[in-house]
């Protein structure tokens, strides 16, 4: 791990590091995936949560048991467990948060994937892994915290081989956002910017991808967001006592923005599917 870390970097680790984000994360999100998830069929979190990983898997074509996978803010593992399950690749989870890592390793050990999936402290700003050592670059809802997503992006194609796969999501300005409308959306997560649809299509394009597959899903976030919200507040009373009032006040105030930014037609989610052609 690189020891100058950017504001962004060490805000992100000490929020994902703390134990209400742990306890948060695990009770309302189901612990496995940390991500929005896909609700045309189900209005449970974790289901829908699963449901986007395996639309996602579906998506790609080159995926087999040889396949050199990363996951890029890998959260607690539970995309790389199911690559790792469905096609017997080996899977490297990049994260910067330990107390997440430690989870992913006890979880992976709990399943029999400890000899699989191989769990690494670091960030996705500087990723420790040769040039062209990744046939697969994964990533879901992690992009969003970084202040240098260009920097992030010229990473993944230094370390893709040519023909190589990008799949990934991240919770997105719309291209239409006006300007100076989203800081209480960054304030839930401490974020400073937020990518979008055509800023990732423009800069993977000049960075030699070109665009396999780009879902737009971006009434899910609205969805995923209240739901998370009524849940959280459904269960107020009996996570109080291990979640902090004030962790749990501030969550429910952000998550309100969120809805209330999407409502307005200021964010976008989806699905990005991108091939790296030089
Ligand atoms: C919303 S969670 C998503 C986790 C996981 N991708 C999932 O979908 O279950 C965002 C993740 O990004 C990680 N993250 C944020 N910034 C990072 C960075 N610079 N380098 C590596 N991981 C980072 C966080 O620690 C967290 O695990």
């Amino acid at each position: 791990m690189q020891n100058n870390l950017s504001s962004a970097e060490v805000l992100t680790e000490s929020y994902y590091d703390s134990s209400d984000a742990d306890r948060f994360y695990e009770q309302v999100w189901g612990g496995e995936d940390i991500h929005i998830g896909l609700y045309d069929e189900t209005d449970n979190i974790p289901e829908a949560s699963r449901k986007t990983v395996t639309t996602m898997v579906d998506n790609l074509r080159s995926l087999n048991v040889q396949s050199r996978v990363i996951d890029l803010g890998a959260g607690y593992g539970g995309s790389a467990r199911y690559l790792a399950k469905q096609s017997g690749c080996n899977v490297t989870c990049l994260n910067i948060s330990q107390v997440q890592n430690s989870r992913n390793r006890v979880l992976n050990q709990q399943q029999g994937f400890d000899k699989q999936i191989e769990v690494r402290h670091g960030s996705f700003e500087e990723i420790p892994c040769p040039d062209s050592s990744m046939d697969i670059v994964w990533s879901q809802d992690s992009f969003l915290h970084s202040s240098q997503k260009e920097k992030v992006l010229s990473e993944i194609s230094r370390i893709m081989v040519p023909g190589g796969e990008l799949i990934f999501t991240d919770p997105m300005q719309a291209d239409t956002c006006p300007e100076g409308v989203l800081q209480p959306v960054y304030d839930r997560l401490n974020l400073e910017s937020m990518g979008s649809f055509a800023f990732y299509r423009e800069t993977l394009t000049s960075l030699g991808f070109e665009e396999t597959n780009v879902i737009d899903l971006t009434p899910q976030l609205r969805n995923h967001y209240d739901y998370v919200r009524q849940n959280l507040q459904g269960r107020y009373d009996e996570l109080v006592a291990i979640i902090s009032h004030e962790y749990m006040d501030n969550m429910i105030k952000g998550l309100k923005n969120w809805v209330a930014a999407a409502d307005k037609s200021y964010l976008a989610w989806g699905i990005l599917h991108f091939t790296k052609v030089s």
